[in-house]
């Protein structure tokens, strides 16, 4: 991969934490660095870049020009569509416009995240009482291009499914085999509990019952506490988040899983009675 010319990559932010960003800052193989000096061409990234304004959206329409159908755009960040995409505009460009622009002659596209997937954390508004939708109308990328595209879900996702889809496309020539949510098969076909370090508790019986009891305390199944691994289709609990032997994830940690893979179930409300 390395030996060819470095392929364009344009990466958009919109209505987000920047966590997916976060999440491949941490990846260890390959490494950033590696990632954007050897492999790719990042060339335009809003938190990466030192550079800014003008200069910088100079370099994205060079970038666009020159790679004509063949960068890569990856969008990180739900789209406000309410009141025509008023509530998030970059340059002078609402959302919309600028994903719609870049999308145009790209030869893949890659939603990163949930909130670009499929609106994801924007979109639940879990802190405004009684409101039913988002106030900004946020929405995946699918559903603003009128396409499907690859997601790449989770929140934040794992790196390496997202690096795994670039190195596949750059590989192949062509995107990974994906679910009916657009998931890469690769990473997304298995569920959370069926490699669970906790799974011979749950076989067994033996629960934590509440944070900080002796259950937690000895790494018994968090079930009960609301884990939707039995319902979460990803490969946390296999690939692990964090690398140089210190890999871990949220079971690990003693959190349950909370189904950030899962359109409408991460943040939503608990698909399963705890007893
Ligand atoms: Fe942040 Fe999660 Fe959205 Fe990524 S998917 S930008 S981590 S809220
Ligand atoms: Fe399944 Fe969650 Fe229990 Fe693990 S902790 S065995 S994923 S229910
Ligand atoms: Fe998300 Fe569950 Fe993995 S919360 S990070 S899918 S363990």
């Amino acid at each position: 991969v390395a030996t060819k010319k470095r392929p364009s990559v344009i990466w958009l932010h919109f209505q987000e934490c920047t966590g997916c960003t976060e999440s491949i800052l941490r990846a260890e193989h390959p490494t950033l660095e590696k990632l954007i000096l050897d492999v790719i061409s990042l060339d335009y990234h809003e938190t990466l870049f030192a550079a800014a304004g003008h200069q910088v959206e100079a370099a994205r329409k060079t970038a666009m020009a020159e790679n004509k159908g063949k960068y890569i755009l990856v969008v990180e960040g739900a789209i406000p569509t309410k009141d025509g995409g008023v509530y998030c505009k970059i340059g002078g460009k609402t959302a919309i416009e600028l994903l719609k622009e870049c999308a145009a002659d790209a030869a893949a596209v890659i939603a990163i995240g949930s909130c670009a997937s499929w609106g994801g954390m924007p979109s639940t508004i879990p802190s405004i009482p009684g409101a039913t939708s988002s106030p900004t109308g946020s929405s995946g990328v699918d559903k603003v291009l009128g396409k499907p595209v690859v997601t790449i879900p989770g929140c934040p996702p794992n790196p390496y499914n997202f690096l795994s889809t670039v190195v596949h496309f750059l590989t192949f020539g062509k995107l990974p085999e994906v679910d009916d949510k657009g998931r890469p098969k690769f990473a997304y076909s298995r569920l959370i509990h069926e490699n669970c370090e906790r799974r011979a508790h749950f076989d067994a019986g033996r629960f934590a019952m509440e944070f900080g009891d002796e259950g937690h305390r000895k790494g018994h199944c968090l079930y009960k506490l609301g884990c939707k691994g039995p319902e979460t289709y990803a490969n946390c609990s296999v690939i692990m988040f964090g690398d140089a032997g210190a890999g871990t994830w949220p079971v690990a940690c003693g959190h349950p899983c909370i189904g950030c893979t899962e359109q409408g179930v991460g943040f939503a409300k608990p698909i399963h009675t705890v007893a």
